[in-house]
Order: C-alpha cells, then structure tokens, then sequence
C-alpha cells in the first residue's frame, strides 16, 4: 500500500475523492494545512486520518521533518495554495503531484488558482479548458505533466460553472494518477485514451453542447 500525504488549503473536494478511492492501492496517512480552519482537515478527521497545521508553510526544513515522520511515498498538493519550499521538493524529488484546474502550461503560474483561473480561460475566448496533473518542482505549475483531460467551455459559461463542470473532471483524474503511482512505485505518465478518464455520466467529450 502506497503511503500518501495531501497538502490542501480549501475545501478539499479532491481530498475528498483521493479518500474515496483509497483501499487496495493506496491510504492516506496525512494531510496537513496551512489554515487551520480548512474544510480539508475536517474531512481527514471525519475518514480518521491524522489531520496536521503546517505552522510556517516557508519553513522548508520544519515541513520535511512534519512529512518524514509520516513515512511517506507519494505527497499530493490538492488545492494547496502555498509554494512549496526547496527543501521539501528536494526531499521528495518526483514524488509530489499537483492537481491544476486548466491545460497547463496555459492559466497557470503565480497567482493562477481558483475561480481566477477559470474566469481567465473565458476571458481568453478558448473552447477548451481541463486537469493537469503534474510533478512539483520549485516553480508553481511548471514540472512535469503526468496526465491532462479536456473540458469543454461552453457558451455563456459563468466562471463558476465551468469550475464546477472541471471539478468533476478532476475528481476522476486525481485518484487515477495516484492508483497508477501505487501500482508503479512511483509517479508514471498517463497516456489517455478516449473514455479512459471520463466517467460515463459527464458531459465531458458532449461537444454539441459547446
Ligand atoms: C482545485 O480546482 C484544484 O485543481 C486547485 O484547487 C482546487 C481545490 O479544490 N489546485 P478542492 O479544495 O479540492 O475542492
């Protein structure tokens, strides 16, 4: 069983379904916050997993010690706002993933997340938004990407519906890319083929609507 921990900031909607989908592959074994009040930490203590602050997210050397005492193969940042120091990239060297709601490297970097993202991708006229999933480096959305699906933008889309019709896209990437990392012993590339990520209810690929 691979050993996970998820960083998250918010409200850990994608916690959530890393939750859902732990079993024979993975578990979590932590997850950790830099905001005390995140609705992330109440769901780990509502699955009974060991919820933690991070006290000084810059405080690379602290952070290492707070993860290594959890034994930890894999580290996930699901909506975790905070750059995550060298120290801790370093430590964990192509075993931290990142989920981003939008084609990176498009609507990505500094200052790019939540409803921001999506408000750019209207903004920008694009038909096609998605998920990324990639490695962490020390830049923000910038290391290696590990899998991607498209979502469409539909016509006369408010920033919210579209975060709402990619959320469901994410949380079917998300514990994918982490079931494929378990079984592989580590983070491997995800070749999609038509379907292989869209659940068979979404309208992810109903291009007519578009
Ligand atoms: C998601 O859109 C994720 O891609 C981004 O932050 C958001 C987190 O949502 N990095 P949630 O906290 O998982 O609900």
């Amino acid at each position: 069983l691979m050993r996970v921990g998820v960083l998250a900031s918010g409200g850990g909607t994608n916690l959530q379904a890393l939750i859902d989908g732990a079993g024979s592959d993975y578990e979590i074994v932590l997850v950790a916050s830099d905001k005390k009040d995140a609705r992330a930490l109440q769901r780990a203590r509502s699955a009974g997993i060991t919820a933690q602050v991070i006290a000084d997210p810059r405080d690379g050397p602290a952070m290492v010690s707070q993860l290594d005492a959890h034994g930890l193969d894999l580290v996930v940042l699901a909506g975790y706002l905070k750059l995550v120091p060298t120290e801790v990239v370093a430590r964990f060297a192509d075993k931290i993933v990142n989920i981003h709601p939008a084609l990176l490297p498009s609507f990505g970097g500094k200052g790019m997340y939540g409803s921001r993202v999506h408000e750019a991708v209207i903004e920008a006229g694009v038909a096609l938004s998605g998920v990324t999933v990639h490695l962490v480096d020390e830049k923000f959305d910038r290391g290696q990407i590990l899998a991607q699906w498209p979502v469409p933008v539909l016509s006369g889309d408010s920033a919210a519906a579209l975060q709402r019709r990619v959320l469901e896209v994410e949380h079917e990437i998300l514990p994918e890319v982490v079931r494929q990392a378990a079984r592989h012993g580590r983070p491997v590339v995800l070749r999609p083929s038509l379907g292989s990520f869209a659940p068979a209810d979404t309208t992810v690929l109903d291009f007519e609507r578009c």
